[in-house]
């Protein structure tokens, strides 16, 4: 530029009239050239600077950034601008206008990470932190783009512009204070990870326990944080259950079964032994059982014929529960056997305490007689005695759901069964597994400070009334007779 302008006041410096106007239109001309070349260049300039940043991936800091900035004027035009103008605006802008985009479901992900295995220590903390403040910063910033959500979500289904909107209300209320916006999504996420890591926690004890698992466990206890984040995979089963129930025909007896059964189907590696006080499998009980769908074994033990005809008190569900010892004596090695009559109310929480039972384990039964419930008595972490309605003499003074009994324990006493006593079925059976000191029986239900079972008994219903054949026999009530209990 100043090139031609020396030139120009040289020339016309020299005084040559003549080709003054030539000069001056060669000087036009090149004035033009210079003008578009440096407009040309620029142009490029800014064509290769937006094509470099599209290629950028959206650092998350880049958006914590902008969150920083929005904490002080969270609606300053430099701040929308800024936004705007950024070139990762329209790659955000695609992202939310479907709904739950990439880009948010990575988020999610990572604010899950750390919860799969991690207790909430420091640097779990800091990182779903971090997270939530990407995600609040993502909030804020799906208001700014709001109207172009609304308008390009239309392929994406309502609930997807419904969550967005919500978030959108959120955010905007709470805009002006965006930084006590991030703290509480901070905190929320941080419950989150507590909530869930007790679930993995219960989870792990009911897989494995290979080192992995301990090692994740121990880091949910407050141990050692990892940085790194592997999945967790169960590679052996937890210890069996045995559950050995006995039941009888009565008009209660499917009703009992399904909702013991629906109990059971939440606890894993666990087999059912149902055995029925009857001569012959009842297919009824065979098809409630198959419904279910818990790994189950139905026998059949009946009451000896001298016990059936006493008016005295009965020994009821003795022979089932021999025969169910009988069946471990022969198919089980390892595990843990329990007696659960069929009409009881179990937390299946005492499963999983119960699984690890060594010899025997021993916590409170609710609802048993007038003192409302009947557990073991613990003074300064020993067992001191029982508290129970009834002692009667007994050395166990328990109820038939407060034990369990490990299957090895089992097979080392050889003699160990049920005696066909009256209300000292708990205390015969638990006798005849002697010697027994009380320092091994554990102490489940936190110390025998919580209850996790409970001696229900359901009302008894009379028989049902037989059907009129003539007037139902041909309608689905025909059906349902073959499922009723006459007298
Ligand atoms: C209480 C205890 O919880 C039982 O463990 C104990 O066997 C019984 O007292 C007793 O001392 O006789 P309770 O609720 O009074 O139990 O008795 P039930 O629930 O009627 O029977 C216990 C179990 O035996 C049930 O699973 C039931 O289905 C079964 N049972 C009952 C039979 O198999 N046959 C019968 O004739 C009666
Ligand atoms: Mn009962």
């Amino acid at each position: 530029m100043l090139l031609p302008q020396a030139k120009e006041v040289k020339l016309n410096g020299s005084g040559v009239s003549n080709n003054n106007s030539n000069n001056k239109m060669a000087l036009g001309k090149s004035i033009k050239m210079y003008l578009t070349i440096f407009v040309a260049t620029t142009c490029v300039y800014m064509v290769l600077y937006q094509y470099h940043m599209s290629r950028q991936p959206l650092a998350t800091n880049e958006v914590i950034k902008h969150t920083d900035k929005s904490s002080s004027s969270p609606l300053s035009s430099s701040f929308i601008a800024s936004y705007l103008w950024s070139p990762a605006a329209s790659v955000n802008t695609t992202a939310m206008g479907h709904g739950q985009g990439e880009g948010q479901i990575q988020r999610q992900r990572q604010r899950q990470g750390p919860i799969q295995l991690h207790a909430p220590n420091a640097t779990d903390i800091a990182a779903s932190t971090s997270a939530s403040m990407a995600a609040s910063a993502m909030s804020f910033l799906s208001t700014v783009s709001l109207p172009l959500t609304l308008s390009s979500s239309s392929s994406s289904s309502s609930s997807d512009a419904k969550s967005i909107i919500t978030r959108t209300t959120t955010t905007t209320r709470t805009a002006p204070a965006l930084t006590s916006t991030t703290t509480t999504a901070a905190t929320t996420t941080t419950s989150t990870t507590r909530t869930t890591t007790t679930t993995t926690r219960t989870t792990q004890k009911r897989l494995v326990t290979s080192g992995h698992a301990q090692n994740a466990m121990g880091t949910a206890d407050g141990g050692v944080a990892h940085k790194t984040r592997s999945t967790f995979i169960a590679v052996s089963e937890p210890p069996p259950l045995y559950i050995i129930t006995p039941t009888y025909r009565r008009p209660e007896q499917l009703a009992e079964l399904t909702r013991l059964g629906y109990t059971l189907k939440h606890v894993v590696n666990l087999l059912w032994l149902v055995i029925e006080d009857a001569n012959r499998t009842n297919p009824l009980v065979a098809h409630t059982l198959d419904r279910i769908g818990v790994p189950y074994e139905y026998l059949v033990a009946p009451m000896p014929e001298q016990y059936k005809l006493t008016k005295r008190a009965k020994p009821r569900g003795v022979s089932n529960r021999n025969r169910g010892l009988d069946y471990l004596r022969a198919n089980a090695t390892e595990g843990v056997l329990y007696f659960a009559d069929d009409d009881n109310t179990y937390d299946i929480n005492i499963f999983e305490q119960m699984r690890y039972t060594k010899k025997v384990s021993m916590w409170p039964v609710g609802l048993v007689t007038k003192t409302g419930v009947s557990s073991p008595i613990i003074r300064e972490g020993k067992l001191e005695g029982y508290y129970d309605g009834w002692i009667g003499g007994r050395k166990y003074p328990v109820d038939m759901a407060g034990f369990a009994v490990s299957v090895k324990f089992l097979h080392e006493r050889p003699q160990a069964k049920m005696p066909f006593k009256p209300g000292y079925e708990e205390d015969g059976f638990l006798r005849s597994l002697a010697p027994l000191d009380n320092a091994e029986i554990e102490l489940l239900a936190d110390e025998c400070r919580e209850i996790l079972t409970w001696h229900t008994q359901t009302k008894k219903n009379s028989p049902a009334l037989p059907l009129n054949m003539t007037r139902y026999g041909h309608t689905n009530l025909a059906f349902i007779e073959k499922l009723l209990v006459r007298p």
